[in-house]
C-alpha cells in the first residue's frame, strides 16, 4: 500500500523501478501526472504548466508560473555554433537523425550543467533542453526544407514560439493561430510523460551511468524513433495514407484481414499498448483536439479522420482486437491532428521527443536524487553454451 495506491507484490517484483511522477492504471484506462488526470490538466493547463508539475511536483501559481516561463523562455536561443552541426547531414536525413545527433551535441556547449550529480546542474539542463528542443526540431526541418533558421521569439508563447520557428520565413510575418497553438500546446502535454515507457527506461539507464543530462536524454531519442514507440504516429499517417491509396473506406477490410492473417507482420499502427488494455485516455484527447482543429479549419469532412474513425470503429466491433484488448493509443490520432496543423510526416516523432524531454528529464532527475541510486546493471537468463575447452584450429 503506497499512499492511494496499492499494488500487487507480483508487480512490484517486475517493476524496473519506484517513482512518484506518472501513475498509469492500464485496465482503467486511467493516467495521472504527479495525481492530476490527465483529462484535467489537457483541459485547465498549458504545457509550461504540466512542465512545472512533472519536474518539482506540484502546479505552479501565478508568480512561480511566471518565472518559469520566463526562465525557460531566455534558454530558447542554441548557440551559434549548433548550426555547423546541421551542415554535415544530407537534406533528406531523417529529422530524428538530425535530433539525436544535436541533443547529444548539446553536452559539448553547456559545461556548467553536465554534472548530473549537481542538483544545480540537473535543474539548469532541465530548463535549457525543454526551451531548446523546439528550437532544435525547427532547425532540423528548415534545414532539410533549405530555408534559413527563425530565431526564437520572447513574445510568444512555447507553442506559438514553435510555429513561429517552424513556418515562419524572413520574407514575411506568420501570424501564429491560437488554435493551432492551443492544440498543439495540448499535444505536447498529452505526450510528456508516461511512466517506464522504452525510452524514459532508456534515459533512466543511460543516466544511472552518471553520464550529462544531454547524453541521457539523447539515448532517449534515440529509442523514441522506433515504429513500435514515438516512431508509431509516423507509421500510423503513413498507414492511413496506404489504404486511402487502395481505396479508402471500402478497403478497411481487407486491410484487417492482413493484420489478422498470422503469417503477415502488418501490425494496425497507432493500436495496442503494453500497459492500456482499454481505451489509452490521451487518444480519446487527442480525438477531441483532432475535431476541433479540423472543424475550425472547415476540413471536418477530411477523408483521412473519416478513414481513420471508420478504421477504429471496424477494428473495435471485431473479435482478433477485442479478444486481444487492442484499443487507440496516443498514436493513432495524432498524426491527423499534426498534419492538419501543417507538420510534415517526417516531423512527429521529432515533436513527440520535444514533448516528451519534460518527462525524461523528471525520471533521469528522481532517480539521481535519490541517495540510494547505483548504476542500472539489468542481469539476463544465460541459455548458451556450458563450458568447453577451445580446441586447436587444425581440430575444428
Ligand atoms: C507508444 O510504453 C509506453 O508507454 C509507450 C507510449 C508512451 O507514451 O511512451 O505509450 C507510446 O509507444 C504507444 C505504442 C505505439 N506503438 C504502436 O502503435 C505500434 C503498433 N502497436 C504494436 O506494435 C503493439 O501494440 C505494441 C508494441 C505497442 C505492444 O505490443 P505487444 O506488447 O506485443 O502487445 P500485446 O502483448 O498486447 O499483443 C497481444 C497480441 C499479439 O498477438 P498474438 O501474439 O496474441 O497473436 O496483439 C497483437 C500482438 O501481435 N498486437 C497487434 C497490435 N498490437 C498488438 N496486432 C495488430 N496490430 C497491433 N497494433
Amino acid at each position: 500500500q503506497t499512499g492511494m495506491f496499492t499494488y500487487d507484490p507480483g508487480f512490484l517484483s517486475t517493476a524496473s523501478c519506484q517513482s512518484a511522477i506518472t501513475y498509469i492504471d492500464g485496465d482503467k484506462g486511467e493516467l495521472l501526472y504527479r495525481g492530476y488526470p490527465i483529462e484535467q490538466l489537457a483541459t485547465n493547463c498549458d504545457f509550461l504548466e504540466t512542465c512545472h508539475l512533472l519536474l518539482y511536483g506540484e502546479l505552479p501559481n501565478t508568480e512561480e508560473k511566471g518565472k518559469f516561463t520566463k526562465l525557460v523562455t531566455n534558454h530558447t536561443m542554441v548557440n551559434e555554433q549548433m548550426q555547423f552541426f546541421l551542415r554535415g547531414f544530407r537534406r533528406d536525413a531523417h529529422p530524428m537523425a538530425i535530433m539525436t545527433g544535436l541533443v547529444g551535441a548539446l553536452s559539448a556547449f553547456y559545461h556548467d550543467s553536465t554534472d548530473i550529480n549537481n542538483p544545480e546542474h540537473r535543474n539548469i539542463s532541465a530548463i535549457r533542453l525543454i526551451a531548446k528542443m523546439p528550437t532544435l526540431v525547427s532547425m532540423a526541418y528548415k534545414y532539410t526544407i533549405g530555408q534559413p533558421y527563425m530565431y526564437p521569439r520572447n513574445d510568444l508563447s512555447y507553442a506559438g514560439n514553435f510555429l513561429h520557428m517552424m513556418f515562419a520565413t524572413p520574407c514575411e510575418e506568420y501570424k501564429v493561430s491560437p488554435v493551432l497553438e492551443r492544440a498543439l500546446d495540448r499535444i505536447f502535454i498529452l505526450h510528456a510523460d508516461h511512466e517506464q515507457n522504452a525510452s524514459t527506461s532508456t534515459v533512466r539507464l543511460c543516466g544511472s551511468s552518471g553520464t550529462n543530462p544531454f547524453a541521457a536524454i539523447a539515448a532517449g531519442v534515440a529509442c523514441l524513433w522506433g515504429p513500435a514507440h514515438g516512431g508509431a504516429n509516423e507509421a500510423a499517417l503513413n498507414m492511413l495514407y496506404d489504404i486511402q491509396r487502395e481505396g479508402g473506406v471500402e478497403k478497411i477490410g481487407e486491410f484487417i484481414k492482413k493484420v489478422k492473417d498470422k503469417n503477415s507482420s502488418v501490425k494496425l499502427m497507432g493500436f495496442g499498448h503494453r500497459v492500456y488494455k482499454n481505451y489509452d485516455p490521451r487518444a480519446k484527447l487527442m480525438q477531441e483536439t483532432c475535431n476541433e482543429v479540423l472543424t475550425e479549419l472547415g476540413l471536418e469532412k477530411d477523408p483521412l479522420f473519416k478513414l481513420a474513425k471508420e478504421l477504429e470503429k471496424i477494428a473495435l466491433e471485431d473479435e482478433y482486437f477485442v479478444s486481444r484488448k487492442l484499443y487507440p493509443n496516443v498514436d493513432f490520432y495524432s498524426g491527423i491532428v499534426q498534419r492538419a496543423i501543417g507538420i510534415p510526416v517526417p516531423l512527429f516523432t521529432a515533436i513527440f521527443a520535444l514533448a516528451r524531454t519534460v518527462g525524461w528529464i523528471a525520471q533521469l532527475n528522481e532517480m539521481i536524487g535519490d541517495p540510494e541510486y547505483k548504476i542500472g546493471r539489468p542481469r539476463q537468463l544465460f541459455t548458451g553454451s556450458t563450458k568447453r575447452d577451445v580446441q586447436p584450429l587444425a581440430k575444428r
